[in-house]
């Protein structure tokens, strides 16, 4: 153990860290090319898209400005977000991307012997925020890919704290229904937190959504949504996502944030990709086509992929490790799921047609190495 590791918090020492997808600049630098042209990444469920162009213009004109620190309170951003939602501006609160806000929450509302309560295939940074807190995170089994609403419900425990259900879900790509999450809301006790993760959400169509909002306007429970531009709005880059609460979830979770936790570029882009309709649509329907595209490919190379509803797909595959690195050699980089406890499962993520395409052509190539 190193010297530091030993003057470590034990239960920092011991934290395992994220594993995200790799950059698209690593994977030339190991396959010793000059530049990244004609390598896909579909392994962070980014927008292929690219950012708006909406945003675009908004971050060039914004560019003379970056001399200043930004808007601590983001006014311009939480307003957008206020009217797009129907509420009042102090029930937002702004984070570097909503990974922070799982962060925030922990810190406000948990403590060492806490539980927090997800599923057991969900998205891996619920499990580690909550360690970071000396927390344990109860991992619910799930109804096949989906979560299991009751189950869930019935896993909260006196010490329970949080309860965070990721809709749609990562990885599974699965989500629960209106009927389903409107009970749920009803039946959680007042005294545990209910965490809707919706980072996915705006990637369906408007009529498929699921309204969590209405849960946070009711206030009957303490009910906190979490909304990111790094998916639907293709910023993931800057950094920016959105709590939605009552005021005074929102005043604790302000308490724990840095003050200028989210940057002026990135408030100015936002701002302006929340006015990008045409965008948002352009990338359902790259969405549509793409999953078509992908879980057809994918079906006839004789893999069985999980039905998504959002813009990834999860894969079983016993050699995942191997199709990753297979994938990598031919410029297309994925996700394994060993750090999501998924060691036989690979995720892609839904790209353009051409991107698409790639990665099909380079699996029918990886499957027969891997024969
Ligand atoms: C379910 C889920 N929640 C939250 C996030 C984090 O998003 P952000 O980029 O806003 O931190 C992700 C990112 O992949 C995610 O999959």
């Amino acid at each position: 153990m190193s010297l530091f590791a030993r003057l470590a918090n034990p239960w920092i020492a011991l934290q395992r860290p994220y594993q995200p997808g790799r950059p698209i600049e690593e994977v030339a630098r190991e396959l010793g090319l000059g530049d990244v042209a004609g390598i896909v990444k579909l392994a962070s469920n980014e927008n292929s898209l690219g950012p708006s162009p909406k945003a675009q213009e908004a971050m060039r004109h914004a560019i003379p400005q970056m001399h200043l620190y930004p808007d601590g309170g983001s006014f311009y951003l939480r307003q957008a977000i206020a009217k797009k939602h129907g509420i009042s501006d102090d029930m937002v609160m702004l984070g570097c991307g909503c990974n922070e806000h799982a962060v925030l929450l922990a810190h406000a509302f948990m403590g060492p012997g806490d539980e927090l309560v997800a599923s057991e295939r969900s998205f891996v940074v619920y499990k580690l925020v909550s360690s970071l807190y000396r927390c344990k995170t109860v991992e619910v089994p799930m109804k096949g890919m989906t979560h299991d609403l009751e189950a869930m419900r019935k896993a909260i425990a006196p010490q329970t704290k949080l309860v965070v259900v990721g809709n749609p879900n990562n990885p599974t790509g699965t989500m629960v229904g209106q009927a389903d999450v409107d009970r749920f809301v009803e039946q959680v006790p007042a005294n545990v937190v209910t965490v809707f993760d919706d980072a996915y959400m705006e990637l369906l169509d408007p009529k498929d959504q699921v309204d969590t909002v209405k849960h946070v306007k009711a206030a009957k429970k303490p009910v906190v949504v979490l909304r990111t531009f790094s998916k639907a709005y293709g910023l993931a880059g800057l950094r920016v996502g959105y709590a939605l609460a009552q005021p005074d979830a929102i005043d604790l979770l302000n308490k724990v944030r840095q003050p200028f936790n989210v940057n002026a570029m990135a408030q100015a882009a936002a701002v302006a990709a929340l006015d990008d309709d045409a965008h948002l649509e352009a990338t359902r329907q790259m969405l549509r086509a793409g999953r078509r595209q992908l879980m057809d490919g994918m079906r006839k190379l004789g893999l069985e992929p999980v039905e998504s509803v959002t813009n990834f797909i999860l894969v079983p595959f016993q050699k995942a490790a191997g199709l990753t690195a297979a994938l990598t050699k031919r410029k297309v980089i994925i996700r394994p799921m060993a750090g999501f406890g998924l060691p036989e499962h690979v995720r892609v993520s839904v790209g353009t047609a051409k991107e698409n395409a790639q990665f099909l052509n380079a699996l029918s190539e990886a499957l027969i190495e891997l024969q």
